[in-house]
């Protein structure tokens, strides 16, 4: 699972009392989300209001300025090499897994295998969080009345950039299905009820509930990260490399959108501490042990059942590293 830091370090937060610390105003956010929700398909939502918050125009004036096409596109993912299936698609580092005994434990072969397993994750991950934490809210920002033009501009081409991104790992995640051999068609990827509650909850709200803003600057950190880490690695399969320091490049000018869009919809005082509540709430929910770590363990051992008594032990490994809260990418 991608770990959502913040800023350039992980936030350690060990899980059974995050789960504790948290319930309490997790719960509140998530209970109010439903009187709200429930009030606004009842009364109709009008457009976003857009008063009081804070717009530093020359800001968006320059990344106005400096837009770009987005250099991840099918395109690029139907122009990549055929998937080579000798070779693990994510570089080792990276893997939910890796420097355990669980890992350094198993064969060439099945450490392949829960690689490329792995990778298609990877993949549904970051469609998940772009669709939904980034376009959603973006897309529900850019249909406010009254949008000073910049913005507008920019907030049209974050959301065709991410559209690119999404398109293009599906196409990715499509032809890592086709090549798995036996054949594959489970999902990966399944956050928690409460996680996408979250989630809708940006997408509805992107001004009230702003806390997506942190959880988004951290995210496309992290991508360029993992971009960074492709690029270094010699033995990664090329059209895993391609798509992901493609999609590092354009993440690297969304980072500064991210700090627009934070810099906008929360300019201090208290609401600000409360979105940044909330995106503690998030992360940690984000993060819990308690999913997302054994979908690419199982397949492992429904392919190599050989191992199916060690799946208990493996998630375990797993939960450990996370809980550690140790980056997945080595510093250099
Ligand atoms: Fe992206
Ligand atoms: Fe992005």
């Amino acid at each position: 699972m991608i770990r959502v830091t913040k800023g350039h370090r992980l936030r350690v937060i060990p899980d059974p009392a995050a789960a504790s610390l948290d319930r309490s105003l997790a719960d509140q956010v998530i209970s109010a989300l439903g009187v709200v929700l429930r009030l606004s398909v009842a009364r109709g939502i009008g457009p976003v209001v857009m008063s009081g918050v804070a717009l530093r125009r020359e800001d968006w004036s320059r990344e106005r300025s400096l837009l770009r096409p987005a250099k991840l596109t099918p395109a690029l993912v139907e122009a990549a090499p055929a998937l080579d299936l000798s070779r693990p698609w994510v570089p080792e580092s990276l893997l939910p897994l890796y420097g355990t005994q669980s890992h350094a434990a198993l064969s060439d072969a099945q450490r392949l295998r829960y690689n490329q397993a792995y990778g298609r994750q990877l993949l549904e991950e970051f469609i998940w969080l772009e669709r939904y934490l980034i376009l959603a809210p973006v897309a529900r920002l850019s249909q406010a009345s009254r949008l000073d033009p910049d913005v507008s501009s920019v907030l049209r081409s974050f959301a065709s950039d991410e559209s690119h991104h999404v398109a293009s790992f599906a196409k990715l995640r499509e032809l890592a299905i086709k090549a798995s051999e036996p054949k594959v068609s489970t999902s990966l990827f399944n956050p928690p009820r409460s996680v996408c509650a979250f989630a809708r909850l940006a997408a509805r709200f992107p001004i009230k509930f702003a806390f997506w803003t942190t959880v988004i600057q951290d995210l496309e950190d992290y991508a360029v990260k993992v971009g960074q880490t492709y690029k270094r690695d010699r033995t990664v399969d090329t059209a895993f490399q391609d798509v992901f320091v493609a999609h590092a490049q354009d993440e690297a000018r969304h980072c500064r959108y991210d700090r627009l869009l934070t810099a906008w919809l929360r300019p201090g005082g208290p609401m600000n501490s409360f979105h940044e509540r909330v995106a503690d709430v998030f992360q940690s929910r984000y993060r819990s042990t308690s999913w997302g770590l054994d979908g690419p363990i199982r397949e492992l051992a429904e392919v190599h059942p050989e191992i199916a008594g060690k799946v208990n032990d493996m998630i375990a490994d797993a939960a450990a590293v996370r809980r550690s809260g140790l980056s997945p990418i080595p510093t250099e």
